[in-house]
């Protein structure tokens, strides 16, 4: 049994998340062994004056994050994650052709109409009125140091990621933050084979093949990928969607997450972690994102597109140093960066907070039209199932087998929902379904949507 050293700070609340986190930290830097037992919730509950449901809170957050694992009769354990997952440094590594644009309302958007421009503006007039001209030079390819710095506050706080500012690439998004990860590791390597989830984001194809990887299919359950097949296929890295995998919505269960982890350690792999929607779930408090498991094999891309707007073309790729300093250099020779004044108002705007309250605003929203989404399917199309709504901005609805994807997605968009479907997204063949966003759609609104959908489809029967 662990004897566990936790010092809470009562003033500061959120004691689940204090709690939580000193016991993170106490295992990635091996304080806290794999196998270790944790003490009971009752005995660390009555150790710390916390109520017991406070510490099986801590323990269960950690369980999805994968770092603790939990078994009937066996108590909570360290999860057995390698060593060598934590600690051996991912290596640095020539770039290949084909690109189809898609424009505007795709169904992971969010919605525009809420972006926060009084608070955006005062950012950026902030910026423009405090700042010394000759920051608006050339600015540090990597990003300007000050909006790497409160990223990784940021990444450290919301998503549990093990990030100093060295480790910050600041990109044009996720879809930028791959390609240039990718760039640096097909450097001087003959290709690289590259697991992918299918279904996955069918968009990002053609700039994984621009970039030169080879893609491996592997398929996704209800557990998110499956890793035995990853295994069993083999690969030099994969990406993957662990927080709400795209389409299915599924979050990647703890045991997959662990899994996951043993195949990068074991086999020398990277993972590629696309965090597009993270910030957003419902349920719960989001987990922890697979880069605070193993900061040495993961890769982590995010961005502002979900929580803002897409539009802003700014994202983050957290990497070890020695990789984000090529990533760094990358940026310098191929385009010299990304543009210095957002970046200094995207600063401004994390430091005064104007990001969280934003994402508290729009998580307590979105829920809110998720459910009138999830209540008019089932009241008006109940042949229809809805899946993966645990957090993003999407849904994953089931068609009835034989089913049209089309004859639903055709007068989805009529009727202005978001809506795609899901067979171009398969890399193999597999039951009729759609992703449909939600982000757009008011909460009011979803009823008369619905209904107008199911009058339009009917004559056209996709069941
Ligand atoms: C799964 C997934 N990954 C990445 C992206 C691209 O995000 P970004 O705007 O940050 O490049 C999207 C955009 O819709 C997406 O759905």
């Amino acid at each position: 049994m662990a004897d566990l050293h936790v010092s809470i700070n009562r003033d500061q609340g959120g004691i689940a998340g204090q709690i939580a986190a000193e016991i993170r930290e106490s295992i990635r830097h091996g304080r806290l062994t794999p196998g270790t037992r944790l003490p009971a919730s009752r005995d660390l509950a009555a150790d710390l004056q916390v109520s017991r449901g406070v510490v099986v809170e801590a323990y269960e957050q950690l369980v999805a994050e994968g770092f603790l694992i939990s078994r009937v009769g066996a108590g909570t354990q360290v999860a057995p994650i390698s060593s060598r997952s934590m600690t051996d440094a991912v290596p640095a590594s020539d770039p290949g052709p084909v690109y189809s644009p898609h424009y505007g309302h795709r169904p992971t958007s969010p919605d525009l109409g809420c972006f926060p421009r009084e608070r955006w503006l005062a950012s950026v007039r902030h910026v423009l009125t405090t700042m010394p001209s000759d920051v608006f030079d050339y600015g540090d390819p990597g990003g300007v140091p000050e909006l790497r710095d409160e990223l990784a506050g940021y990444l450290r706080r919301v998503r549990a990621a093990d990030v100093r500012a060295d480790n910050l690439v600041i990109v044009g998004g996720v879809a930028q933050g791959i390609s240039l990860a990718l760039h640096v590791l097909t450097q001087g390597t003959r290709g690289l084979r590259l697991a992918v989830e299918d279904p996955n984001s069918h968009r990002q194809v053609p700039l994984l093949l621009r970039a030169g990887a080879e893609l491996v299919p592997v398929p996704v359950d209800d557990q998110g990928l499956v890793v035995t097949e990853l295994r069993a296929r083999g690969a030099d890295a994969v990406l993957i969607t662990p927080a709400h995998q795209y389409p299915t919505g599924v979050v990647l269960s703890p045991a997959r997450r662990v899994a996951l982890m043993e195949w990068a350690a074991e086999s020398g792999g990277v993972v590629l972690e696309d965090d597009y929607d993270a910030e957003f779930r419902f349920d719960r408090d989001p987990v922890g994102c697979l880069q605070g498991l193993a900061p040495a094999r993961v890769i982590l891309s995010g961005s502002v597109s979900k929580a803002l707007a897409p539009g802003l073309r700014l994202g983050w790729v957290a990497a070890p140093a020695e990789l984000a300093e090529s990533m760094r250099q990358a940026r310098g020779e191929l385009d010299l960066g990304s543009p210095v004044i957002d970046q200094y108002a995207l600063a401004h705007f994390l430091r005064t907070g104007g990001y969280d309250k934003h994402l508290r605003r729009m998580r307590r929203e979105y829920r809110r039209r998720r459910d009138a989404l999830v209540k008019a399917v089932a009241e008006h199309l109940p042949e229809v199932r809805v899946r993966g709504i645990a957090a993003g901005l999407h849904a994953y609805l089931d068609l009835p087998p034989g089913s049209d994807e089309d004859a639903f997605v055709g007068p989805a968009r009529e009727l202005g929902l978001a809506a795609d479907p899901v067979g171009p997204t398969r890399l193999t063949p597999g039951p009729p379904g759609v992703v449909v966003g939600f982000a757009r759609l008011p909460a009011h609104r979803a009823a008369e949507v619905i209904q107008g959908l199911k009058v339009r489809m009917s004559g056209q029967n996709i069941d």
